[in-house]
């Protein structure tokens, strides 16, 4: 066996000196997080929209259930690290009334610590050191550095949109077969994830079947991460299960973090193709003993019980969509509406485009008091966007457009001058 050897001192004296850690790209929104913490500190009035971390509480219905079982001592023992049966099996019954989907709760169902475990772990399970993954860029982090944690390597496919919000998907698509045709070896998965984190695109039901044909086509396995399943704004964004032949190459990862408004719970699924959901199975069966079992208890319910708190959360999202669209064109920064998720993608505007999005970000920050992810944080391709998360009320938002557009204006006038 051999591997890279520890760089730099012995005894190591930085996490870098670890050639897997130190090959992680610096993490851009340390420096954003650090004025930030100094600014709360201070005791400035700052509006965070910088994390995807929803504010809304889990509906009471839910947290009731895990009180109810929480104090019951048959339940704090290990539970089953696959998730038991019985959450599994409202899994499957989900997909089957939401999508008219069949999954074996058995075979074609795994239960994850959240999507971020379940997509690192599967990565662990699929890859060997040096197999490569296409990954569109914008992404969401874990896509690829999943893939890193992996000892895989990452090709990053451009990501990019019509003007409705929609994936150009026959481009994206060329350019998967262009990076399968050009990559030696050849690519052994590709991410999907729509609609998207961060650029807020949506897929129809038909850039899904031409996927699912490319990826047939190339022997690539799919992986789609479908943790915006449930906001959608126009349309319901359609499951990669219910494309024909999808099950036969591919997996999806949902999440009760967004949709059901549970982040800190950590429950998130893998379900579909049989051969990747076993092998994430297996992997987690030496990793892990499973969610405390309440928590899976309180999570079946949540699915199994009427979906009115899925509809009110889009419902709010959209509102607060609404009021930062309306306040951020009234402070002089247009941004087209996201069909789509809890975020906006919004383009640099005019007066800054000098600056780079971290740069910007800053700049927010220092004058407005305004938390904004800088695109950069979503790879090279994000550059020259920030991502506004909906995670404050509507007055909040209105507030951020408010303080964003004093600036503006005064900066058009220094300009002026
Ligand atoms: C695309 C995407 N996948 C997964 C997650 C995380 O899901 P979980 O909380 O289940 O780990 C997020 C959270 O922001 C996300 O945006």
């Amino acid at each position: 066996m051999s591997g890279e050897a520890i760089s730099g001192a012995w005894p190591p004296r930085s996490s870098d000196a670890f050639p897997r850690i130190g090959r992680l790209p610096a993490y851009v929104l340390a420096q954003v997080n650090a004025e930030k913490r100094a600014r709360i500190d201070a005791g400035d009035d700052v509006i965070d929209l910088g994390m995807g971390n929803p504010d809304l509480a889990t509906p009471e219905h839910i947290v009731n259930e895990l009180l109810t079982h929480a104090a019951d001592g048959k339940h704090h023992r290990y539970s089953a690290s696959r998730g038991i049966y019985g959450l599994r099996e409202a899994v499957a019954e989900h997909y089957r009334t939401r999508y008219d989907v069949t999954l074996d709760a058995e075979e074609e169902v795994v239960v994850t610590i959240g999507v971020k475990e379940g997509i690192t772990h599967l990565m662990l399970a699929l890859l060997e050191p040096g197999d490569t993954v296409l990954v569109p860029s914008p992404v969401y982090p874990i896509h690829k550095y999943s893939v890193l944690f992996a000892g895989g390597q990452v090709r990053t496919i451009p990501l990019v949109g019509d003007d409705q919000g929609n994936v150009a998907g026959d481009a994206l698509l060329a350019a998967v077969e262009d990076a399968v045709n050009s990559t030696w070896p050849r690519p052994k998965a590709l991410f999907l994830s729509f609609p998207h984190n961060p650029t807020t695109l949506v897929a129809d039901r038909s850039f899904l079947e031409q996927a699912v044909e490319v990826c047939r086509r190339n022997q690539l396995l799919l992986i789609h991460d479908f943790a915006y399943a449930d906001f959608g704004f126009d349309a319901e964004p359609p499951s990669l299960l219910q494309i024909p032949g999808a099950k036969e190459i591919g997996v999806e990862f949902f999440s009760m973090s967004k949709s059901y408004c549970m982040p800190g719970w950590r429950v998130g699924f893998c379900v579909g193709n049989p051969a990747m959901v076993q092998a994430l199975t297996r992997v987690k069966s030496y990793l892990d003993y499973g969610i405390f079992q309440p928590i899976q208890i309180a999570a079946a319910h949540a699915l199994r019980s009427g979906q009115q708190c899925v509809v009110a959360t889009r419902e709010t999202y959209r509102s607060r969509r609404d009021a930062l669209v309306s306040s951020l064109a009234e402070a002089g920064w247009p941004v087209a509406p996201p069909p789509a998720t809890m975020f906006m993608w919004a383009p640099i505007p005019g007066p800054f485009l000098d600056l780079d999005s971290v740069e910007f970000a800053r700049l927010l920050l220092r004058e407005t008091g305004v938390v904004v992810s800088p695109g950069a944080g979503f790879g090279e391709e994000g550059e020259g966007h920030v991502r506004f998360a909906l995670i404050e009320p509507e007055d909040r938002l209105r507030e951020a457009g408010e303080r964003i557009g004093r600036v503006l204006r005064n900066h058009a006038s220094v300009q002026r001058i």
